[in-house]
C-alpha cells in the first residue's frame, strides 16, 4: 500500500522506463497498440483508433528527453501514416486530438518539420468542423444517432484546437475550444466536482436533453477516467487562456479525484461505481492521467498552492511504479498493468492500456525537466 511519506524518486523511475521503452521498441515493431491482457502482448488495432497516438508519443518524449535518434526513427512515420488513412474511407471523429499531438505536433516542436505542422493543422480543421454553434459543443462520436452527443474526454482533445490558434495565428480553433471548454463547465463537472461521460444535446437547438452513464457505472457515477479527462482538460484550457472559471474548475475536479482516492493512491474504475467499491478493478490509466494533470496544475500555481496536488501526483505516480508496472517481466509489453477500458460494456477490465503507459511516461518526464507540452 502507498506510504504518504516515501519521497518519489523520479530519477530512479526514468532509469527503469528508458530500458523498458528500449524493449518495447522490439516487442511492439509496427503494431498500434491499444491493450494487452495477462499473456503481455500488446494488440494491433486499425491506426483510427482512438489510441494510435500514444506509442509514437511515447517515443517522441523519449527522442526530446535523451537526443537518442532510435527513438526518432521509430516514432517518424506515424502522422504521415495518419494522414494518408484520413484520406480513405475512415472512423475518425473527436478524438483526432489523441492521434494528432503526440504525433504531428509533438513532431513539428522537436524537429521544426513542416510537413507535420501542415498535418497537425488539417486534423485541427477536421475537429472545428465537428463544432455544434447551437449547442456550443464538439460532437464526439459519428455513429447515425450520434449527433447530438458530446463526450467528457473531448476536452482533452482541446488542446489541438488551442494549438492550432497559437501555431497559425488564427483565432477560429480557440475560439471553437473555449465554447467547448464553456460547455464542459456548464453541463459536464457536477457541483461536487464528479462528471458527465456524455450529454445528449438536441442537435438542432442546443438543449440539453439527458446525461448518459456511457463508460461510468451510472449517469450520475463517478467514472474516474472520465474525472481525469476533465481535470486535466481544464487545466490544459486555463493554461491556454488564463480564465480563471476554468482553473477552478479543474480544481473542483481534483479535489474530487484527490479525496475519492483508495488507500493506495490508484483509482477505482469509477467512484461510486455499485456493490463494494473495494472489490471492483482498479483502473491505473486514469491514475496516470490524472498524475499528469495534476502535475500540470500544481506547475500553473504558486509553490505553495500547487503543492496539494504536486503531491497526490508524487502519491499517485509512486504507487503505480511501485505496485502496477511490469519491471519484474521483460517480455511484457506494457509499462503499468490493472488498466480498466469499458466496464460496463464487460470490455478489457484488469489489463494494459497503452494510454496509460504514455501519461505515465509523460508525468515523470515532466518531473524530469521535460519541457515540451502537448496536452
Ligand atoms: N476516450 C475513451 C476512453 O477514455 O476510454
Amino acid at each position: 500500500m502507498g506510504d504518504k511519506t516515501e519521497l518519489l524518486d523520479f530519477s530512479a523511475i526514468w532509469e527503469q522506463i528508458m530500458p523498458k521503452v528500449d524493449r518495447m521498441i522490439a516487442q511492439i515493431g509496427d503494431k498500434s497498440p491499444h491493450v494487452a491482457g495477462a499473456d503481455g502482448k500488446y494488440d494491433d488495432k486499425r491506426i483510427d483508433w482512438w489510441t494510435s497516438g500514444f506509442w509514437p508519443g511515447i517515443l517522441w518524449i523519449m527522442h526530446d528527453m535523451t537526443g537518442d535518434d532510435r527513438y526518432k526513427e521509430v516514432a517518424w512515420h506515424w502522422d504521415e501514416r495518419l494522414e494518408r488513412f484520413m484520406l480513405e474511407p475512415n472512423h475518425f471523429d473527436h478524438d483526432v486530438g489523441f492521434h494528432f499531438l503526440p504525433t504531428a505536433v509533438i513532431k513539428h516542436k522537436v524537429t521544426r518539420d513542416e510537413d507535420a505542422v501542415r498535418r497537425g493543422l488539417f486534423a485541427a480543421n477536421f475537429m472545428a468542423g465537428r463544432f455544434n454553434l447551437n449547442g456550443g459543443f464538439i460532437r464526439a462520436w459519428n455513429g447515425d444517432h450520434q449527433s447530438g452527443w458530446s463526450i467528457v474526454d473531448t476536452a482533452m482533445n482541446l488542446a489541438l484546437l488551442f494549438w492550432a490558434t497559437k501555431e497559425s495565428g488564427d483565432p477560429r480553433f480557440g475560439q471553437i475550444a473555449e465554447a467547448h471548454a464553456d460547455t464542459v463547465v456548464r453541463a459536464f463537472i457536477r457541483d461536487d466536482g464528479s462528471v458527465n461521460h456524455i450529454v445528449s444535446f438536441d442537435p438542432e437547438t442546443g438543449e440539453v436533453l439527458e446525461s448518459l452513464g456511457g463508460q461510468g457505472a451510472a449517469p450520475d457515477s463517478g467514472w474516474s477516467r472520465g474525472t481525469a479527462w476533465a481535470l486535466y482538460g481544464m487545466t490544459i484550457a486555463y493554461r491556454y487562456t488564463g480564465k480563471t472559471a476554468y482553473l477552478h474548475a479543474a480544481q473542483r475536479v481534483a479535489h474530487y479525484f484527490i479525496a475519492h482516492l483508495p488507500e493506495d493512491h490508484v483509482p477505482h474504475w469509477d467512484f461510486r461505481a455499485d456493490g463494494r467499491l473495494d472489490d471492483e478493478p482498479r483502473d491505473s490509466s486514469a491514475g496516470a492521467c490524472a498524475a499528469s494533470g495534476l502535475i500540470e496544475l500544481s506547475m500553473l500555481l504558486t509553490e505553495k498552492t500547487g503543492r496539494v496536488y504536486r503531491d497526490a501526483a508524487e502519491r499517485i505516480l509512486q504507487s503505480l511504479y511501485r505496485d502496477y508496472g511490469t519491471w519484474d517481466d521483460a517480455g511484457h509489453e506494457a509499462i503499468l498493468r490493472h488498466g480498466t477500458g469499458h466496464k460496463p460494456a464487460g470490455q478489457n477490465v484488469d489489463v494494459s492500456l497503452i494510454y496509460g503507459d504514455y501519461f505515465f511516461v509523460e508525468a515523470i518526464a515532466k518531473l524530469k525537466g521535460w519541457k515540451h507540452r502537448i496536452f
